[in-house]
């Protein structure tokens, strides 16, 4: 079968995750993000922000052993956290079964202020881990990176992306956010976690193939399932919060401007197999129509 955008699917699934797969409706899984609520005293309207340590990590030791269980043999996870929790990331990957591949380094523009005792923070982790010991697909992504300064020679064909990701603009910061973030008629952020289209491009296209079925069980305003959708992937994505499952599927529907990845096909174009996995079509992005199934 040919593959289209008419023959993949993008399914916004509303409720708790971990009753999702209790029933066993997720399986044959590809590739998961998983984006968690930081514990930072956050207020999300279903989520308790504020839990205990124990209670927190325990919380994401199921989610983890549940994907796992989901996931084909050589699947991916790349799990987004705090990088003071690197420790604790670490070691529930591989207590639920999980390969540990890479820790990601994803470099924020701006930093934080620094503490009376610490250096201020610049970055995130996103560990990237397989089901098995290799991944059944790596894509080995060139990006067009701008020369240092102190370097001599002009780049004819890109480099090879690393583990230090600082090319990709969170949009946490005012001055950064733009026009991707999402904001209510007054302005404000309607999730002050939501992730650049850019960061699940990268992730997206390194670790599927066009047909593959990648799913975000805390899936927020619906990133992951927007990018996988403009690439030709499946996705499944599941939201306890009713308004997030809202924004998910207006943004699935009607996609915008600044949701777009084709801004960045340039930027990939000495990846080897770019053409191979990430197929574009002639159609404008606009003409697509309707992008989801519910
Ligand atoms: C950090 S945010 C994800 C943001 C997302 N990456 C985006 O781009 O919008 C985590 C999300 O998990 C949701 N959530 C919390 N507990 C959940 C659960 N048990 N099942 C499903 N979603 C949950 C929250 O409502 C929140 O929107």
């Amino acid at each position: 079968m040919t593959i289209s955008r008419t023959t993949t699917y993008s399914q916004v699934l509303e409720g708790d995750c971990l009753e999702y797969f209790s029933k066993g409706s997720i399986s044959d899984i590809h590739l998961t993000f998983l984006d968690p609520p930081y514990r930072q005293g956050k207020e999300y309207r279903f989520f308790d922000d504020n839990q205990s340590d124990d209670t927190y990590w325990a919380w994401l030791v199921q989610i983890l052993s549940e994907v796992y269980k989901a996931t084909v043999e050589g699947g991916a996870i790349y799990f987004m956290q705090r990088e003071k929790n690197a420790e604790q990331v670490l070691k529930l990957l591989r207590e639920t079964g999980w390969t540990f591949q890479n820790l990601i380094i994803w470099k924020k523009k701006t930093s934080a202020v620094p503490s009376e005792f610490r250096f201020s923070k610049q970055h995130q982790i996103i560990a990237y881990a397989t089901k098995g010991y290799k991944p059944r697909v790596f894509n080995k992504l060139r990006i067009d990176l701008p020369l240092l300064p102190e370097y001599k020679y002009e780049r004819t064909n890109g480099v090879y992306v690393t583990d230090i990701w600082d090319d990709i603009r969170e949009l946490t910061s005012g001055y950064f956010a733009g026009d991707e973030a999402l904001r209510d008629s007054k302005g404000n952020r309607v999730h002050t976690q939501q992730s650049p289209v850019a960061l699940l491009l990268r992730i997206i296209l390194s670790s599927t193939l066009s047909g593959d079925t990648v799913f975000d069980p805390l899936a927020g305003t619906g990133t992951t399932l927007i990018v996988a959708h403009q690439l030709m992937r499946n996705s499944i994505g599941i939201e306890i919060d009713p308004e997030h499952v809202r924004i998910s599927k207006m943004r699935l529907k009607s996609l915008r401007p600044a949701d777009s990845v084709l801004h960045y096909y340039t930027y990939y174009s000495f990846t080897p197999n770019l053409k191979e996995i990430w197929p574009v079509e002639e159609a404008t992005i606009s003409e697509q129509g309707r992008l989801f199934d519910v």
